[in-house]
């Protein structure tokens, strides 16, 4: 069993993280098989993969995490992201996050949540005090142990900057490096854990056709612009040693419905940060074309 796996601080929070975690929205999905599912989710944990991120709007995933994971709770950290989707209860309420928060515990099987994030909701309901205050007393009550977010642009921007918050998910891949230069070097200041969301760029470069309509489009799109040469590398080692190893990055969450994906992924972050010459040519790459391009959630 390997479990080498290099782990860093989680900002300020106490935590440690992997430097790749697992992205578990596609463990989430009706076509995965649920044994499979768990394969995969036992896997990661084998692998050294200490930082598992699902959430609510995420299918099946919380209900597998709970299901296969439950047994081996104190082996990684857990992340949920919530604010909405509680029967019910109105989205984006303080009822909604108190009933969100323990229904996640319910479903997956577990006393705490280390990370809950307020899930892409708009600056506008990010700044509501009583949403805020209803974080706070989850944090107090000890149902979850750090106040996140998960977004992008202005929103993200506030959050860092705001002092009521332990921690950020965000995009950052060579596609998507807009919180990378606006908001992680604050966020590390001050001290914020980071994950980086989407982190080889939804795998855009396998489609040889614009992949209209699916969540890579504006990733291919981009990828077409900036012409960027791996040199060497395979295309999934090029983008995920540029966001594992960004600078303020605490860990990467590459989300995988398949075991050999994840071990490559494993096997890739062992080899550490690219060569300056490429990271150069990705510098380079954004100066001329990515000023314009916002985060992408
Ligand atoms: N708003 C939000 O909060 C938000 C938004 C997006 C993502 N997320 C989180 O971030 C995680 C990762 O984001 P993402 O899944 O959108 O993007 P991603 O990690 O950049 O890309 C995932 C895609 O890459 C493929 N893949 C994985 N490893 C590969 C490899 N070595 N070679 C080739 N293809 C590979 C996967 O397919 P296979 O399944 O076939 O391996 C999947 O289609 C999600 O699971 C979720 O936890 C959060």
């Amino acid at each position: 069993m390997l479990r080498c796996m290099k782990q860093r601080e989680f900002g300020k929070t106490g935590l440690r993280v992997s430097v790749l975690g697992l992205g578990a929205g596609q463990v989430g999905a009706e076509s995965l098989d649920d044994r499979e599912a768990g394969r995969l989710l036992n896997r990661a944990l084998d692998l050294g993969v200490t930082l598992i991120d699902t959430a609510r709007g995420y299918g099946l995933s919380e209900e597998r995490v709970g299901r296969h994971l439950a047994g081996r709770r104190d082996e990684f950290v857990l992340s949920t992201k919530g604010g909405y989707g509680v029967e019910g209860v109105e989205d984006w309420t303080p009822g909604a996050i108190r009933h969100g928060i323990e229904r996640a515990l319910r479903t997956m099987r577990t006393d705490r949540i280390d990370l809950f994030h307020l899930h892409s909701c708009p600056l506008g309901t990010l700044r509501r005090e009583d949403l805020l205050a209803e974080l706070d007393r989850a944090r107090e009550a000890g149902l979850i142990r750090v106040a996140a977010y998960s977004g992008e642009n202005e929103a993200l921007a506030w959050v860092a900057e705001s002092g009521r918050f332990g921690s950020v998910e965000t995009s950052v891949n060579v596609a998507d490096q807009w919180s990378l230069h606006h908001v992680l070097p604050e966020a590390a200041a001050r001290g914020l854990g980071v994950i980086a969301k989407r982190p080889i760029a939804n795998a855009a470069w396998q489609f040889t056709e614009r992949p209209v309509g699916q969540y890579a489009e504006v990733y291919w799109e981009r990828l077409r612009a900036l012409r960027l040469d791996p040199g060497g590398l395979e295309w999934d080692e090029f983008a995920l040693r540029f966001s594992a190893f960004a600078p303020g990055v605490s860990s990467a969450i590459v989300g995988t419905a398949r075991v050999e994906n994840l071990e490559r992924n494993a096997a890739i972050v062992e080899r550490g940060p690219l060569p300056a010459d490429l990271l150069a040519q990705i510098g380079a790459a954004w100066t001329e074309h990515g000023g314009e391009w916002g985060g992408e959630v």
